[in-house]
């Protein structure tokens, strides 16, 4: 069956469906999230059932207040209180040792749990209603691009959802910053639009670079991800190869392609667009201020296959 979709004054029938066990997409500021209580385990199992998503790749939980987060963390210290103060409600996920009551599906049996307080008005009224933090990976099925309207949800679910919660187009879109404070040093488990310099100007310290270890640790880093079904090149200069249709992302107009500007917020739906019409290639041209951006080349990067 098609989803409903609701309307932003139909949080308490999201709420609703919620509280029933039904996993519904709703709006963030990053991308759209599939939802569920996150003290419902059956339902959060069918998340992992309905993205395909392999069962060790741990969940980030979305609150609506403070008082939600410190119920479900332990050992939280004064980085996390900077860090929360400066940047939440926002597009940064925090990785702390979890409350014994958070059931195991949620964090993929890890004893930490990744927690963030989404900017999305939308979100926060809907997570306030249910009255528990709502566990939600990217409304996507697994390796396809994450959605950043509900016509993406739609593409990948179009009847197996109970529902999917209209905000319109999310204003980031790209996943969340996901920074872990469980270990020694704080470490940046996933760049996103809260970039590493505000991080360590807010925490007046170097983050830890990422080791291959700490990626272990982050398991979902080690699946391929974002990825449209065309192959991708990042290039500095377009092959005279590139013709007509071939479909370029670029900051510049380029004149002889399909061109589309490139920029975090509508990269995913580009290679959602790029699959629409079959594109055969994807070229990106690269320019100095797309390779000092860490978030948008970490994506590029993974959909080009090379990390
Ligand atoms: O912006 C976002 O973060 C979006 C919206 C919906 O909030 N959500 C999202 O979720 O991107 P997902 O599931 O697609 O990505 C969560 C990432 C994965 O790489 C996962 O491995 C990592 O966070 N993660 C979750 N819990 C973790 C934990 N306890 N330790 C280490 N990494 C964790
Ligand atoms: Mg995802």
């Amino acid at each position: 069956m098609q989803p409903i979709i609701l309307s932003g004054e139909q949080i308490d029938e999201a709420a609703a469906l919620l509280k029933r066990g039904e996993v519904i997409a709703i709006p963030t500021e990053t991308v759209y999230g599939l939802a569920a209580p996150i003290f419902n385990a059956p339902a959060i199992e069918k998340i992992f059932f309905l993205k395909n998503r392999p069962l060790d790749n741990p969940l980030i939980a979305h609150v609506a207040t403070f008082s939600m987060a410190e119920s479900i963390i332990k050992d939280r210290g004064a980085l996390f209180y900077r860090l929360v103060h400066a940047f939440w409600p926002g597009p940064l996920t925090l990785i702390l040792p979890k409350q014994d009551t958070v059931p195991l599906i949620a964090t993929a049996r890890l004893n930490t749990i990744a927690l963030r307080m989404p900017s999305h008005p939308i979100a926060l009224r809907l997570i306030e209603a249910v009255g528990e933090p709502l566990v939600a990976p990217s409304a996507n099925l697994s390796g396809r691009p994450s959605p950043t309207s509900a016509a993406h949800v739609l593409e990948d679910f179009p009847d197996r959802l109970a529902a999917i919660l209209e905000g319109g187009p999310c204003s980031i879109g790209i996943e969340s910053t996901v920074l872990s404070l469980a270990g020694e040093i704080p470490t940046l488990l996933r760049p996103g639009a809260i970039s590493r310099q505000q991080i360590e100007e807010v925490l007046k310290m170097n983050l830890a670079a990422g080791s291959a270890v700490d990626k272990m640790l982050s398991p979902g880093m080690k699946y391929r991800h974002y990825a449209p079904k065309a192959p991708i090149f990042l290039v500095s200069n377009l092959p005279p190869s590139c013709g007509t249709d071939s479909f370029v992302l670029s900051r510049e107009p380029t004149g002889i392609c399909v061109y589309r500007p490139l920029n975090a917020k509508n990269l995913y739906a580009f290679f959602r667009e790029a699959d629409r019409i079959h594109a055969d290639q994807i070229w990106v041209l690269l320019d100095s201020a797309s390779c000092a951006d860490e978030a948008l080349m970490n994506r590029l990067r993974k959909a080009a296959g090379e990390i």
